[in-house]
């Protein structure tokens, strides 16, 4: 089963699990049921944070120099990294690049709604207090500028490798995005909760500089990585008005020692569910190759011509039943047609899908399932964690792309750009902002801001609509 993310029916997951409570939030956050799950789920969530360790200091004035040697620690351990690398150490995060292009998909469900969590402060707009933590929204949102909208951004990260149709995931891959969009909806209830949630995600994490420098050794776009460093830094940055957040909401006359263990419980909402190291860590090459022709076979079980035989069956036969993909692929290696370990070229299989004259299997997989066919075959041939092949890479630049490519496309691979990117292109974006835009300001004074705090929610931000919004609220709130 494969997912649209964002525009699709929920998979069939149950009422209350996170991929439920993600999916609700997204599509229809104001119905009464979705608010009522999303609650419930919060308060499961936090019973089972309050059981884990937590690291963040109780006492909130040396909160600012908790931040500066945690910041430095990380500093610290990137630079030791670098250092091995620079000995010749293998990469330590991703094997080859389609380990990093599964990476990218499988941590989309949190990166499609960066941000969330601090959308149901926007409401208080007026009071100073919340402004370090409204101003990191709107920079998340980008101001409403769409090539730094951190949604848009990663939306076209995704598309630019073929990776925007998302394979069915565990439910733990959902519940970091469940509990923003969750904290999103019950900013009232879960303030605190909220603010240390905040604090705990804007941290500088170590993976972050890790997974920026792999993605570019591997021919792949960090910017949106290398972006989160600059911009979520521990001296002026998100991490920063986290921290001056927890100072400006202490109460001064009820018990700060309660606020603060609310602060820390939701701090350690991050580590529930999947992180960005389990989910490399988890990684296995040739499950995710059979997930893939799984699904795949669907598709192609009807558009091979009947008498083509492998082993003892037509290539309709096999694709007929996904749950003979496996043995498929093992013919496939018993009659030559594919030469595992060795340089892909010399196998005929890959010549089908990749050639220098157009390919009968042209088009049929897109960049990201062809870099793991090519991964797959090559296997040892390749030394995983050294070598990096681009099997196919768009290569029109993209707006907001700081980093230029070392890497390019294997030659006389074909050029292909995504259909999902032919849909959104940048100008035609921008036009619809400025049109929405003029459209916005016609509204009445007194209701206007309401309005545009609606069109502002995680799942409408990204949009023409949200992005306009966005852009006549940043430039009337402090
Ligand atoms: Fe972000
Ligand atoms: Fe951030």
């Amino acid at each position: 089963m494969i997912s649209y993310l964002l525009q699709d029916k929920p998979a069939a997951a149950p009422p209350g699990s996170a991929k439920s409570v993600y999916h609700s939030m997204l599509n229809e956050p104001l119905a009464q049921q979705n608010r009522q799950l999303s609650y419930e789920f919060l308060l499961s969530q936090l019973d089972e944070a309050s059981r884990l360790p937590c690291d963040m200091p109780s006492r909130p004035h040396v909160l600012g120099d908790w931040l500066e040697r945690e910041t430095a620690e990380t500093g610290a351990q990137y630079a030791a990294y670098l250092d091995q690398r620079r000995q010749g150490q293998p990469r330590r995060y991703f094997t080859c690049r389609a380990h990093a292009l599964t990476f990218l998909q499988r941590v989309a469900p949190t990166k499609l709604v960066d941000g969330a969590w601090l959308y149901g402060v926007l409401p208080n707009w007026a009071d100073e207090r919340f402004h370090p933590l409204i101003r990191t929204y709107l920079e998340e949102l980008g101001d409403g500028e769409p090539s730094q909208n951190h949604v848009v951004l990663y939306r076209r990260l995704l598309a630019r490798y073929g990776c925007d149709i998302l394979p069915e995931m565990s439910d733990e891959h959902y519940t970091q995005g469940a509990l923003q969009l969750s904290l999103a909806y019950q900013a009232d209830r879960f303030l605190p909760e909220l603010i240390g949630y905040n604090l705990g995600y804007e941290k500088l994490p170590l993976h972050l500089l890790i997974t920026a420098f792999e993605l570019d050794e591997l021919g792949i776009d960090p910017y949106y990585f290398s972006l989160h460093v600059t911009i979520d830094n521990a001296s002026t940055g998100h991490a920063r008005r986290a921290m001056q957040s927890v100072l400006n909401m202490l109460p001064e006359d009820s018990d700060p020692q309660r606020f603060m263990a609310r602060v820390a419980n939701g701090y350690r909402l991050n580590e529930l569910g999947l992180g960005a190291t389990d989910i490399i860590e988890t990684f296995d090459l040739e499950k995710e190759l059979v997930a893939m022709l799984k699904h795949k076979s669907v598709f192609g079980r009807y558009v091979h011509s009947d008498y083509k035989r492998i082993g003892n069956l037509t290539i309709n036969e096999w694709l007929n039943d996904p749950e003979l993909i496996e043995d498929f692929l093992q013919v496939m290696q018993e009659t030559g047609l594919i030469k595992r370990h060795q340089d892909p070229q010399s196998s005929p299989f890959w010549k089908l899908i990749d050639d220098s004259k157009k390919p009968p299997m042209y088009g049929v997989f897109s960049p990201s399932e062809k870099q793991l066919l090519y991964d797959w075959i090559a296997g040892d041939w390749l030394d995983h964690g050294k070598d990096v092949h681009v099997v196919d890479v768009e290569t029109r630049s993209e707006p907001g792309s700081a980093t230029p490519f070392r890497h390019h496309r294997a030659a006389g691979s074909p050029l292909r750009v995504p259909a999902s990117q032919q849909q959104e292109r940048p100008k035609d974006l921008d036009r619809s902002v400025e049109f929405k835009k003029e459209e916005l300001r016609q509204l009445p004074e007194a209701t206007r801001i309401e309005y545009l705090i609606d069109l502002m929610g995680p799942s409408q931000h990204a949009t023409a609509a949200g992005l306009a919004a966005t852009q006549i609220f940043s430039a009337s709130v402090p």
